[in-house]
């Protein structure tokens, strides 16, 4: 008792606790000036290495067109993981994290470059006895990748392993998406590509995991027996953060639904799988997607925002900001009616609604029961008793509330919604880990269950590509939502037709 008493009171003792060590290895980042790197990897790995978690004999190689020093790129990095690192900034810490860490300055367009990472890793190879074992993170935009790739691939470290992670979007149809597997697999194999969906990395997104499979009850009700329909949402509040170049082109659908929401969803409906390993996990996500029915045009409602006001403040129109076009017919919103074709959810609707600049940030699986058969008490009695809820909060405030009807205190039988909750604040006491924590570790191990498989990726796409060729077909008066609401009208229509509507905010 007083073990678990003192770990939970460690900080740093939290979710993310070391299963094995990780083997010696060098992590080449490639983007090393970019954002990501900034905002992302370099805390996580900062995180890692405040807790320990990484391997003992370790080196971080930055790569990116600028030129830098060894000194100046650590200084950079230094000044990340002080802005945006969630622990507090310990030089103690951090002249560890550094004294691994180097740079080098390439574009991947001549052999110079490649020479001089070669001879870098062969160097850190005998120094510090990395045994050859690579991970390389490919942090950059995707016309980068195939030359980077393929000197990778010809210069294979003659001993250890090695492994690629890619970060999204991975393509922007099935077909470039199938290319590009093409492309990586030429020089890699399936087991050695960990393609990234931070929503994966996401505790509260391993939670439902938890919550269906280290339960008993729920997996009986889980079913179109007992649940009506689920809603899933993924608000923002932000808009595009300066990012007009890949946003015009992606939107929300290539964005947001080909991958994370399309993610949990296919968590939600799953079949258990016999294991936790990545084949068994995976297996069962594809089989979901496999099983989605292509939603016809009534079924899908896109929308873009216009001037509103966020938190008070005025925020412009997504064709008001910097590099979007003043006519962009780029979708900002999407909301959808999906089935997922199969024994237990059949004729089960799975609304689905992600957007930029809605009201507030928020990212929820809300699964609705199916009202009481047969209540006996009088129908005024009960008129703010709304069905059962399961409501998974993926962020923020994470965690999970359950929506019940209880008697009101008093004389009569009046009958209202309560909620039990749980929240990961008050039950554990620790701060979440981010999700590139988490994926950077199991990448470092070797456990690909937290990342997307080729054929899982390839069904994400078949269905978006269904969508999007349906909207070459007519074109909707964009702008149709003011920023700081829940979307256009239409979304709530879509809801409405079936006597629902989307859960109350
Ligand atoms: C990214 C998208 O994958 O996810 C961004 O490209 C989005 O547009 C982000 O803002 C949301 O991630 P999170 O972790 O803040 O929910």
């Amino acid at each position: 008792m007083a073990a678990v008493e003192q770990q939970q009171e460690n900080p740093l003792a939290e979710g993310l606790s070391l299963r094995r060590t990780p083997d010696a290895c060098a992590l080449v980042i490639f983007g090393a000036s970019g954002d990501l790197t900034h905002k992302k990897l370099m805390p996580a790995l900062y995180a890692l290495m405040l807790r320990r978690l990484l391997p003992p004999r370790f080196a971080i190689v930055g790569v990116a067109r600028t030129e830098e020093t060894d000194d100046g790129f650590r200084d950079d990095m230094k000044q990340a993981v002080q802005k945006y690192a969630r622990d507090e900034f310990r030089q103690d810490v951090w002249d560890e994290l550094a004294a691994n860490m180097h740079y080098v300055a390439t574009d991947f367009s001549d052999e110079g470059g490649e020479n001089t990472l070669a001879e870098l890793l062969g160097r850190l190879d005998e120094e510090r006895e990395l045994g050859g074992n690579r991970v390389y993170y490919l942090a950059v935009p995707p016309p980068a990748f195939p030359a980077i790739v393929d000197a990778l691939g010809k210069r294979r470290s003659a001993t250890g392993w090695t492994r690629l992670i890619v970060e999204k979007p991975f393509g922007r149809d099935l077909a470039s998406a199938q290319q590009l597997t093409s492309l990586l697999r030429e020089h890699f194999t399936e087991e050695e590509i960990f393609r990234i969906d931070h929503y994966l990395g996401k505790e509260t997104v391993q939670n439902m995991l938890a919550l269906r499979f280290a339960n008993g009850i729920f997996e009986p009700i889980w079913n179109r027996q007992f649940i009506d329909h689920v809603q899933i949402t993924v608000a923002e509040s932000i808009g595009i953060e300066g990012r007009a170049g890949y946003y015009e082109a992606a939107g929300a659908i290539r964005d947001i639904f080909q991958n994370h929401l399309l993610q949990l969803l296919a968590l939600t409906a799953m079949e258990p799988p016999i294991d936790f390993t990545a084949e068994s996990v995976r297996n069962e996500k594809v089989k979901v997607l496999r099983a989605l029915h292509t939603p016809g045009p009534k079924s899908v409602v896109r929308g873009q925002y216009g001037r509103g006001f966020i938190e008070g403040e005025e925020v412009p129109a997504y064709r008001e900001e910097k590099g979007v076009a003043a006519d962009s017919m780029t979708e900002t919103f999407v909301a959808a009616k999906l089935f997922v074709d199969n024994w237990r959810w059949a004729d089960t609707p799975f609304y689905v609604r992600m957007g930029k600049r809605l009201a507030r940030r928020e990212t929820t699986i809300a699964i609705q029961f199916k009202r009481a058969p047969h209540p006996p008490f009088e129908e005024t009695s009960a008129t703010e008793l709304r069905p059962n809820v399961l409501l998974v909060h993926v962020q923020p405030n994470e965690g999970v509330s359950l929506a019940i009807g209880a008697k009101v205190p008093g004389q009569g039988m009046t009958i209202r919604t309560v909620h039990m909750d749980f929240l990961y604040g008050g039950a554990f006491r620790t701060a979440m880990p981010e999700a590139y924590e988490r994926l950077i570790l199991d990448t470092l191990l070797g456990d690909a269950t937290l990342f997307t498989r080729a054929d899982e990726i390839g069904e994400q796409w078949l269905l978006v590509d269904a969508i999007v060729a349906a909207w070459q077909r007519d074109r909707p008066g964009f702008p149709n939502y003011a920023a700081g609401t829940w979307g256009p009208p239409s979304a709530d229509e879509l809801l409405r037709r079936d006597g629902r509507s989307w859960r109350r905010h």
